[in-house]
């Protein structure tokens, strides 16, 4: 009664920052991702342990961190006493979203180390109880999150793109995304005006999207990104997410477009920023965001699909 996953971390070009249920995870507006694919978590749920335990990277998470990952093996009816094992490939450090990946990781894993047969959409509902992001990791390539799950409205490869993601910070938020955007709806005086542009936008960022046209889906996306941090900044006590390298990379983009190379930024919970690009002009992001101060290290990425069982071993039941 062992199974293996692995899922992707995914950007979000149209965001969810507000939620309409806080116990349930249901967004307030509907959102729109991409999966990376050097962004990967691998999850191992072992059932018949003697307790819950969840290890991350070797080290034993936290107790919030458990009570999440119950959450999600209690939905899916997994009674038993697990233990998780998960690994990231990219460094956890604030804002690279591994719960998004964490999260849909662990239910795919969780259900078929339980024998579960279980659809995409079921598997997307049971990781948006981890994390509402992680709903949009299950189905990966580009996903879009209105309801209880999410799914793939194109595949990987429908758009070419490159994800170059600046790290621009180490170390965990101050804020992470759960109390941030609870914070916003509760405190900031332009939320009912970010949400109703959120839901202007990810009709727009479809029809983008299917035009396959990056110039303009990646100008939504940064403005999309630039009003999700003006709402959290509203917010009462403020919520600054960037740091100097942030803004030195906002400003190393625009200097890029000035001249001639077409990239736009996305901006999550967090100090890091993430450059939309075509995949010929990668080498140049990368660079120009690696010369920025304060910019630790650069990850050019691709669109990456959803997650998956890699291995799973289930002990045969007796006739
Ligand atoms: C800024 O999914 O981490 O990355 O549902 O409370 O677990 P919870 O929040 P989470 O929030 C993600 C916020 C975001 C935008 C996005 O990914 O859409």
């Amino acid at each position: 009664m062992k199974a293996t996953a692995v899922a992707h971390a995914n950007i979000a070009l149209v965001k969810y920052w507000g939620k309409r249920d806080d116990a349930l995870l249901l967004p307030e507006a509907g959102s729109l991702s991409v999966a990376l694919d050097r962004l990967l978590t691998t999850t191992t749920v072992e059932l018949g342990a003697p307790e819950d335990s969840l290890r991350i990277d070797g080290r034993a998470a936290g107790a919030a961190e458990l009570v999440r990952a119950r959450a999600v093996l209690d939905a899916a009816g997994v009674r038993e006493p697990a233990r998780i094992v998960s690994r990231n490939d990219f460094p956890t450090a604030a804002g690279l979203a591994s719960s998004a990946s964490g999260f849909a990781a662990l239910a795919v894993a969780a259900c078929a180390a339980a024998g579960q047969e279980r659809s995409q959409r079921e598997l997307s509902a049971l990781a948006r109880l981890g994390s509402g992001s992680a709903a949009r990791s299950v189905p990966g390539g580009w996903a879009v999150w209105e309801e209880g799950d999410a799914e793939q409205v194109a595949s990987a490869d429908h758009l070419p793109l490159r994800l170059v993601v600046a790290v621009c910070g180490e170390g965990a938020k101050p804020v992470g995304s759960r109390d941030g955007m609870k914070r916003s709806r509760d405190t900031s005086p332009y939320h009912a005006a970010w949400i109703a542009q959120c839901r202007r936008d990810l009709p727009d960022a479809l029809r983008l999207l299917r035009a396959r046209d990056l110039p303009a889906l990646g100008a939504l996306a940064e403005r999309n990104a630039l009003r999700m941090h003006a709402d959290a900044l509203a917010a009462d006590p403020p919520l600054l997410y960037w740091q100097p390298a942030t803004v030195g990379c906002l400003h190393a983009l625009r200097r890029l477009r000035e001249q001639g190379t077409g990239v736009w930024a996305t901006i999550d919970a967090g100090p890091h920023l993430v450059a939309l690009c075509a995949p010929e002009a990668a080498e140049r992001v990368e660079a120009a965001l690696r010369s920025v101060a304060g910019v630790r290290d650069a990850l050019v990425c691709a669109p990456a699909g959803g997650a998956h069982v890699v291995d799973q071993s289930l002990h045969a039941r007796p006739l």
